[in-house]
């Protein structure tokens, strides 16, 4: 009999945040109190069958020994690369010797921080019998302008069978391994797992997420995250306090 697949997850937080600016890398700006990198890993670490995860980090890294989460048992780090598949692909690594090809690897931006983790859940159901995995993903929902140099509209582009990519994305360990080896090998750049993965002619299965799960990138996406974060916890003390009001 096959044996159960397992399910690792990989964080790249080994990031500049060049387009987001500020002194610190944007993975350790706080949010209502608490570094972006942390909020990510929670929604990871509230998901029980997530084994291990590794957080792969930049060389002079000092901030990420300071995080409780740095404290969990399930919490490893390994070292960063140039760009972020090279971070992926160390974090692959690192598995080696412990991951089998049939495990299953869940790949999160660590600048994802409002991360659900009913979404991972909602991910990890979708894909449990799929032979080659899939990623977070949402539908296009604004009309699109390709632009020319000059800034004026060259077209409308349709919109209809477009997705934009979230993350996390979960593949195969031998699959994702295999995709990012190839992908180097042909000195092509790739900006999501999937993306490698489809080159190997594959084709990820898309499972909506929500569209609250947004990517920190330029500094006005700092505000939008709290105010994410701060809805969700208020929900949350609101649906508290309701279940305590005493009926009557
Ligand atoms: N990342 C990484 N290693 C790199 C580059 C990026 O681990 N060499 C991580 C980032 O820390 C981030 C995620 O990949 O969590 C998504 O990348 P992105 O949003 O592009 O972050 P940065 O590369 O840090 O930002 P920028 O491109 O603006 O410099
Ligand atoms: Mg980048």
């Amino acid at each position: 009999m096959p044996r159960r697949a397992r399910l690792f997850a990989v964080v790249p937080a080994a990031g500049r945040g060049e387009r987001f600016g500020s002194r610190q890398p944007k993975q350790y700006v706080e949010l209502l109190g608490r570094p972006v990198l942390s909020w990510s890993l929670g929604a990871l670490l509230a998901v029980r069958s997530v084994r291990a995860v590794i957080v792969a980090l930049s060389g002079g890294d000092r901030r990420f020994a300071r995080l409780p989460e740095a404290r969990d048992p399930r919490v490893r780090t390994c070292k960063g690369g140039a760009r972020r598949e090279l971070s992926v692909a160390n974090a692959l690594e690192a598995l080696r010797g412990e991951a089998r090809d049939e495990d299953w690897v869940m790949v999160h931006d660590a600048a994802r921080p409002c991360l659900q983790p009913s979404d991972v859940r909602r991910l990890i159901a979708a894909l449990r019998d799929d032979p080659v995995g899939g990623l977070l993903a949402l539908p296009v929902g604004d009309t699109l302008k390709a632009a020319a140099a000059d800034g004026r509209c060259e077209r409308t582009v349709p919109r209809e069978g477009l997705w934009r990519a979230l993350t996390p994305q979960m593949f195969r360990y031998g699959v994702l391994r295999r995709a990012l080896k190839l992908n180097l090998e042909r000195e092509r750049t790739v900006t999501d797992e999937a993306s490698a993965v489809e080159a190997l002619g594959m084709r990820p299965r898309l499972v909506a997420g929500r569209t609250d799960n947004i990517k920190i990138t330029l500094p006005g996406d700092r505000g939008l995250a709290a105010a994410i974060l701060r809805a969700g916890r208020d929900s949350s003390d609101e649906n508290r306090s309701r279940l305590r009001r005493p009926r009557i």
